[in-house]
C-alpha cells in the first residue's frame, strides 16, 4: 500500500481540527494505525499515564524508510487511494495523525516491511534530528515522549497520570472489542495490565466488560432494514452507578454518539432507575453510504444519513430483547452468597407474556382483596401435588415480607412489596397504552417561552405530545401555548416540561421525556398504591399475586431494578443439607 500526498481539494473536505489533545487520543491513533497495517498483536507500554511514554509495536505490513518520511508529512496517506472518503474502511483516512502527535512530541518510528530491512526515524517537536538502520522483526514501532511537554497551552489541559492512565485504557478497551480477532497487551508503569488473546467479539467483551455478562448479559442479535445490530446488555438488575461501560461500534469503529445513550436510555425506561446505567456492547454494521465517518477531527463521532433508523433499529432490537428475558432477574445481592440463588431461566421463558394486564388505571389501588383476609398460611399442609406454576403455590409469608411459595422444582421467594409495585405500574401502562390516558385541560392556556429552534421542535412533535395528553400550539416564533397536560402529572412547570422536551427531541429525535416523566410519576404512584412490606397476606392473596406476575411483562425487576423474586432449586437445597 503506497502513501501519497492528498490533493489540496481532498485535503479541504476533511474534518479539520484538533488530533490529539491527550495522551490517550495520541495512543488511540497509534493503535488505529497497527491495525490498518493488518497487525495481528499489538503491544502498547505507558508510563505515567503516557505523559512520558506512549509506545505501540505492531507485526503488521511495517514501512520502507521512503514511507516512513512520507508518513510523518501532513496529508500524507497510503489509505485514499482514490478521493472516496464516503467508501473508507480504514480507521485513518486523513493522513494527520502521525505528524500532528509528532509536533508536539519526540517521536521515535522504527518499522520493517515484509522482505525489507528495518530503518528508524528520530522525531523532535516536528524536526528530523536523526535516522538511520535498525535491528527490529517485520513491523513498526513508536514511541512518544514528553507528550506537550513545550506546548504549555495544551500541558494546562492535562490531567493527573492517574485519569490520563485511565483515558488511555478506554482508548485500547474500545479498540480491542472492535477488533477481538487481534490479541493485545497493554502495560502501564512496568506492569502488565492486560493480555487479550485473539477472540471472537463475545469473549472479548466478556473479558474486557465483565464476566457477569455470562449469567447476567442478554445477546442482541436484529437485522432491520440492511443494518444489523449484535452486540450483548446487561439485564436491568445488573446495572452500575455510572454510565461508564457503554460502548457502541459502528463497522467495526468504536463511536462515541449521543445517540447510543439516548437509545439506551429508552429501551430501559422504567426497567431500571434512573440513577443507574446498564451495560452494553453493541455492534451495528450499516451500509456504508449510510454513515459519514468523516464528522469529527478525532474520527470519534460518525453522522447516521437516517438516525431515525438507526435509533429505531436499537431502541426496537433492544426492547424486544429486554421483555424475552423480562422475567428472568440477576438477583445481585445472592450472586455472592455460599449457595447459588437464581431465578430459573427456563422458567421465566415459560412465563405466558400474550395476555397483558388489562385493568383500567382507576382499579391500581385495589390489591390481592379477597373475602377472606384474616391473616393465615403461616404453614400450608404440602398435601395436594404441587400444580404446574413457575412461581409456584403459595406455602406461607415470612416477616409479612416475603412470600414463601413452593414450585415443582424448588422454593421461590418472592418480595411482595417488590413484586406489586411492578404490576400496579405495568397496570397503568397498559391502561395508557390502551389510549385511556387522561388529560388535564388548562383553564388559562399556559405561555412558555423558548428558543426557536426548541418551538420548532416542540411544534413537530406536536401530534405525539397530543396523544399523550400534552396539546400545545405553536403562538409566535419564540412562544407556545399549552391547552392541556397529561393528569398524572398533576401540578407540574410547564415552561420546565417544555424546555426539557424541546432538549430531549434534539437529542434523541423523538419525544421521550414526556413518557419518562409519565413513568416516574406511574412509578410513584404504583409504590403508594401497593401492598406494603409488613402486610400480612392471606394465602389467597399471595397465590393472586404469583398468578398476575406469571402473566405480566417484566416482573422479575421491581420499578428500581431490583429482583423480586429468586429461587432456591431443589438441587441447591439437597447441597445445603450434604446431601449432594
Ligand atoms: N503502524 C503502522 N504500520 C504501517 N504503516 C503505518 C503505520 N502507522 C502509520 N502508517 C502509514 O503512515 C500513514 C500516515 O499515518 P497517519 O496516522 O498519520 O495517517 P492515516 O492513518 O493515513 O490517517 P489519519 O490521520 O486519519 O490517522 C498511513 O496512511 C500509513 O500508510
Ligand atoms: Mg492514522
Amino acid at each position: 500500500m503506497s502513501i501519497r500526498r492528498l490533493p489540496p481539494e481532498l485535503i479541504n473536505r476533511i474534518a479539520a481540527g484538533e488530533v490529539v489533545e491527550r495522551p490517550a487520543s495520541a495512543l488511540k491513533e497509534l493503535v488505529e494505525n497497527a491495525l490498518d497495517a493488518s497487525a495481528s498483536q499489538i503491544s502498547v507500554r505507558l508510563y505515567a499515564g503516557g505523559l512520558e511514554l506512549i509506545e505501540v509495536v505492531d507485526d503488521g505490513s511495517g514501512m520502507t524508510p521512503d514511507e516512513m518520511r512520507l508518513a510523518l508529512e501532513r496529508h500524507a496517506t497510503s489509505k485514499l487511494p482514490d478521493d472516496a472518503i464516503e467508501q473508507v474502511t480504514s480507521f485513518g483516512f486523513r493522513g494527520e495523525a502521525l505528524p500532528s502527535i509528532a509536533s508536539v512530541a519526540r517521536l521515535s518510528l522504527e518499522s520493517r516491511p515484509r522482505g525489507g530491512d528495518g530503518w528508524r526515524i528520530e522525531i523532535d517537536h516536528g524536526e528530523m534530528v536523526g535516522e538511520g538502520p535498525a535491528a527490529f522483526p517485520p513491523g513498526t514501532r513508536i514511541k512518544v515522549e514528553g507528550l506537550f511537554d513545550k506546548v504549555p497551552a495544551r500541558r494546562k489541559f492535562l490531567r493527573s497520570p492517574r485519569a490520563e492512565y485511565a483515558a488511555c485504557l478506554d482508548a485500547v478497551k474500545r479498540l480491542a472489542m472492535a477488533r477481538s480477532d487481534v490479541g493485545f497487551t497493554l502495560d502501564h508503569d512496568g506492569r502488565r495490565i492486560l493480555t487479550l488473546l485473539a477472540a471472537g467479539a463475545p469473549a472479548r467483551v466478556a473479558e474486557l466488560l465483565s464476566h457477569e455478562l455470562d449469567r447476567h448479559g442478554i445477546g442482541i442479535e436484529c437485522v432491520r432494514n440492511g443494518m444489523r445490530l449484535t452486540g450483548v446488555i446487561s439485564l436491568p438488575t445488573f446495572n452500575r452507578g455510572v454510565a461508564d461501560q457503554q460502548y457502541l461500534f459502528v463497522n467495526s469503529r468504536p463511536v462515541k454518539d449521543r445517540l447510543l445513550t439516548g437509545a439506551l436510555r429508552a429501551a430501559y425506561r422504567d426497567l431500571i432507575a434512573r440513577d443507574r446505567h446498564p451495560i452494553a456492547a453493541l455492534f451495528l454494521e450499516v451500509p456504508l453510504e449510510e454513515v459519514d465517518v468523516n464528522a469529527h477531527p478525532a474520527k470519534t463521532e460518525v453522522r447516521f444519513r437516517d438516525a431515525a433508523a438507526v435509533r429505531g433499529l436499537i431502541v426496537g432490537g433492544l426492547r424486544h430483547a429486554l421483555d424475552e428475558e423480562s422475567g428472568r432477574s440477576a438477583a445481585r445481592e445472592q450472586a455472592a452468597a455460599p449457595v447459588m440463588w437464581t431465578n430459573s431461566e427456563s422458567y421465566a421463558r415459560n412465563f405466558d407474556h400474550e395476555r397483558p394486564p388489562v385493568a383500567a388505571v382507576r382499579e391500581e389501588q385495589h390489591s390481592f382483596v379477597v373475602d377472606d383476609v384474616a391473616p393465615q398460611g403461616r404453614a400450608e399442609p404440602a398435601t395436594e401435588p404441587v400444580p404446574n406454576f413457575p412461581l409456584g403455590v403459595a406455602r406461607g409469608q415470612v416477616a409479612a415480607t416475603y412470600i414463601v411459595a413452593e414450585a415443582e422444582d424448588g422454593l421461590v421467594i418472592v418480595d411482595q412489596h417488590a413484586a406489586h409495585e411492578r404490576l400496579v405500574l405495568e397496570r397503568m401502562r397498559a391502561a395508557r397504552e390502551g389510549g385511556a390516558i387522561a388529560r388535564q385541560a388548562l383553564l388559562i392556556p399556559e405561555v412558555v417561552d423558548l428558543d426557536e429552534p426548541g418551538c420548532d421542535r416542540l411544534e413537530g412533535a406536536s401530534a405525539d405530545l397530543a396523544e399523550m395528553g400534552l396539546d400545545l400550539e405553536r403562538f409566535g416564533p419564540s412562544t407556545i401555548l399549552v391547552r392541556s397536560v397529561p393528569a398524572a402529572l398533576g401540578k407540574t412547570d410547564v415552561a420546565g416540561l417544555l424546555s426539557d422536551l424541546a432538549a430531549e427531541i434534539a437529542e434523541l429525535g423523538g419525544p421521550m421525556s414526556l413518557r419518562d416523566k409519565l413513568d416516574h410519576v406511574a412509578a410513584t404512584i404504583a409504590c403508594h398504591g401497593s401492598v406494603r412490606a409488613g402486610r400480612v397476606l392471606s394465602v389467597a392473596e399471595m397465590n393472586a399475586l404469583l398468578r398476575e406476575m406469571e402473566v405480566t411483562p417484566r416482573s422479575g425487576q421491581c420499578n428500581h431494578g431490583r429482583p423480586t423474586w429468586v429461587k432456591l432449586g431443589h438441587g441447591e437445597i439437597e447441597k445445603l443439607f450434604g446431601r449432594r
